[in-house]
């Protein structure tokens, strides 16, 4: 099929909020990264506000929902706290994860096919509140066909297990996988759900998975925050940006 308009680029900026946390006080401040990245050509911010607040914080969320001039994708866990933190800040989505106290980063995708009555309900709000849903799943069909069904308008397929093996050189696996997410893109296009992938993406991986036709979004975090340490962030964005376009042009 003919590529989905442009690929949007969302960059996560928890780990501005990782860095300023190491030490307290306010530097470096995530809004002024939102900001950066805005100028440099993302289409969206995305940010988690954890359990713990171990990285993002309440006011970083006020702060980014008050001065970002793009999307605001606010990441979170299914959680009362968190829904009402949401109903209140009306940022233009809502990501929902799994979310464990342990783990260093989100390890697998949400649950959605285990938990529909619960999801059903909580969805409804944020969508009666103009709130896009997004869930954050694997690329298995059942995890698919109940994000449609519990009225989600967004999948994000988590792409953590390809950007591994792709690490690793395991390349031929990595390819199965690709295919694997690009059958879960297929499959959930045609419920009619907006398809989203993320986790774990690099300059060198990305190529991969921004050639999906049916994808629409890419959210970046962890490489790119790393790379401006190097490049600076806006350049990094740049890149990034230049490598999925050229993935797409290859579709036409
Ligand atoms: N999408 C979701 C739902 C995530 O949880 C994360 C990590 O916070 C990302 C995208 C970005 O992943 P990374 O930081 O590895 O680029």
């Amino acid at each position: 099929m003919k590529p989905l308009r442009q690929l949007r680029l969302g960059v996560n900026i928890d780990h501005v909020a990782t860095v300023r946390n190491a030490r307290g006080g306010d530097n470096p401040d995530p809004l002024r990264a939102a900001l950066l990245a805005e100028a440099s050509g993302a289409d969206g911010i995305t940010a988690h506000l954890r359990e713990d607040r171990r990285h993002i914080r309440d006011v970083d969320m006020e702060a980014l929902a008050a001065g970002i001039g793009i999307p605001l994708n606010f990441e979170c866990a299914a959680t009362d706290e968190m829904q009402a933190i949401a109903l209140r800040l009306r940022p233009h989505a809502v990501c929902l994860v799994p979310e464990k106290r342990e783990e260093r980063t989100t390890e697998g995708g949400l649950d959605v096919a285990g938990d529909d009555n619960r999801l059903t309900e909580y969805v409804a709000k944020l969508r009666e509140a103009g709130i896009r849903v997004s869930m954050f799943i694997g690329h298995d069909a059942e995890q698919i066909k109940a994000s449609a069904r519990i009225g989600a308008a967004v999948v994000e397929l988590h792409t953590g297990h390809y950007a591994d093996l792709f690490a690793a050189g395991e390349m031929q696996a990595a390819e199965t996988e690709l295919r694997a997410l690009a059958k879960g893109a297929t499959l959930a296009h045609s419920l009619g759900l907006e398809v989203h992938a993320g986790h774990g993406l690099t300059f060198e991986n990305v190529g991969g998975v921004a050639a999906i036709p049916e994808l629409v979004e890419l959210n970046i975090g962890h490489f790119l925050m790393g790379e401006a340490i190097f490049i600076g962030l806006g350049p990094a964005i740049e890149e990034m940006r230049r490598r999925m376009d050229s993935a797409r042009e290859g579709l036409a």
